[in-house]
């Protein structure tokens, strides 16, 4: 039998490499926006991802290159790049997840808000495109504002007569990882370990992370509370600020990216248990989009999570974000049925 074990040892290898280039599926993701400052790192780090057969890169210019740069990366995925309206519907077909971070960033004194005009109108064309090249897609909306850009995205997809709630996701991912990073530093634990649930939006005061429900556990005073969560909220404009006009989060941004595709992956290759925070349609509270802790599978959202215990400090945060949050959405549906 000592035998048979190391035969066994032996033939390890190869049975496993056999296993897993069978065992891991075919699929499309496609990054819209893939030349810009999310998009080149984003496409980078999605190349680097074993569960990607196939990646597709558009923008409105650009992505020759970016896609020719990433291209030579010795991992698994097939690499093309698409450029203008033409190539849009071949950027799409067959696509599994489409990553959209395409749009305007902030510039210093910008709120999310302000970016709604021009963004609004890219993802509105964008997500017409996919209602019709790949109306089966997961949608993992980057673009800002997020609290709207997601009701504009299902607007379209209703219009289309192909919606469904479970595969339309607002990334918030980001304000996950700063809630993560910033909660370490202050509570002196190891950051690989820790988790921190942050629900809501994503803009502003609309971002609540729930550090009452963090782990490790860590006994902060209360003006540590409240400063972890004015950071968090105002994460991206530390951000724009330091970048002094040159642009808001791009490489925290497509780690975040990144983190969220692989989860929406993992969930629909059956992979059990992937939870993730994002910004959904929701019955949770009473608005009708909501960020909160959902798991993922084979269709998309398998369930939106509830939001778990909140302290008196996080449940004052939830009333006060609840207004701007539902002017937002309303916001955004408005624009999608006028235009
Ligand atoms: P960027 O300006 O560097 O890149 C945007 C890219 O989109 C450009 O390459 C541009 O050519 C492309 N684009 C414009 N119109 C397009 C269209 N119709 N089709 C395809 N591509 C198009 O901007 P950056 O920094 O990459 O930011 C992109 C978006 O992501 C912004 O709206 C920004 O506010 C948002 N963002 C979201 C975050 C989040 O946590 N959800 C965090 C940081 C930024």
């Amino acid at each position: 039998s000592s035998l048979l074990r190391s035969v066994k040892t032996l033939a390890r290898p190869t049975t496993a490499r056999a296993y897993s280039v069978d065992s891991v599926p075919s699929r499309k993701v496609t990054v819209l926006g893939a030349a810009g400052g999310i998009g080149q790192p984003l496409s980078l780090l999605m190349k680097l991802n074993p569960l990607v057969s196939q990646l597709a890169l558009y923008d409105i210019g650009g992505t020759p290159g970016v896609a020719a740069d990433v291209s030579h990366i010795n991992s698994r995925s097939e690499v093309a790049g698409y450029m203008g309206d033409d190539q849009l519907g071949l950027a799409l077909e067959g696509s599994d997840v489409v990553i959209i971070p395409a749009g305007v960033p902030r510039k210093p004194g910008m709120t999310r808000d302000d970016l709604f005009n021009i963004n609004a109108g890219i993802v509105k064309s964008l997500c017409t495109a996919i209602a019709k090249y790949c109306p089966h897609a997961i949608v993992n909306m980057i673009s800002n504002p997020v609290n709207s850009t997601v009701p504009i995205a299902a607007e379209v997809f209703k219009k289309a007569g192909i919606y469904d709630e479970k595969k339309l996701f607002g990334v918030t991912t980001l304000d996950v990882v700063r809630a993560k990073t910033f909660y370490a530093g202050k509570a002196n634990v190891n950051v690989a370990e820790v988790n921190v649930p942050v629900v809501g939006g994503h803009a502003g005061v609309t971002i609540l992370p729930l550090f009452s429900q963090a782990t490790p556990k860590a006994n902060l005073s209360q003006d540590d509370i409240q400063a972890l969560t004015k950071r968090t909220q105002d994460g991206g404009t530390e951000v724009v600020e330091a970048k002094a006009g040159k642009g808001s989060a791009t490489l925290s941004m497509a780690y975040a990216g990144a983190i969220f595709a692989d989860a929406c992956l993992k969930g629909l290759n059956g992979v059990p248990d992937v939870v993730e925070c994002s910004y959904v349609q929701s019955t949770i509270t009473e608005l009708p989009f909501f960020a909160s802790k959902v798991r993922l599978g084979k269709n998309g959202v398998e369930e939106v999570l509830g939001l778990g215990p909140l302290s008196d400090y996080e449940k004052g945060g939830l009333e006060k974000l609840k207004p701007e949050l539902k002017s937002s959405i309303e916001k955004g549906i408005e624009f999608a049925k006028k235009n």
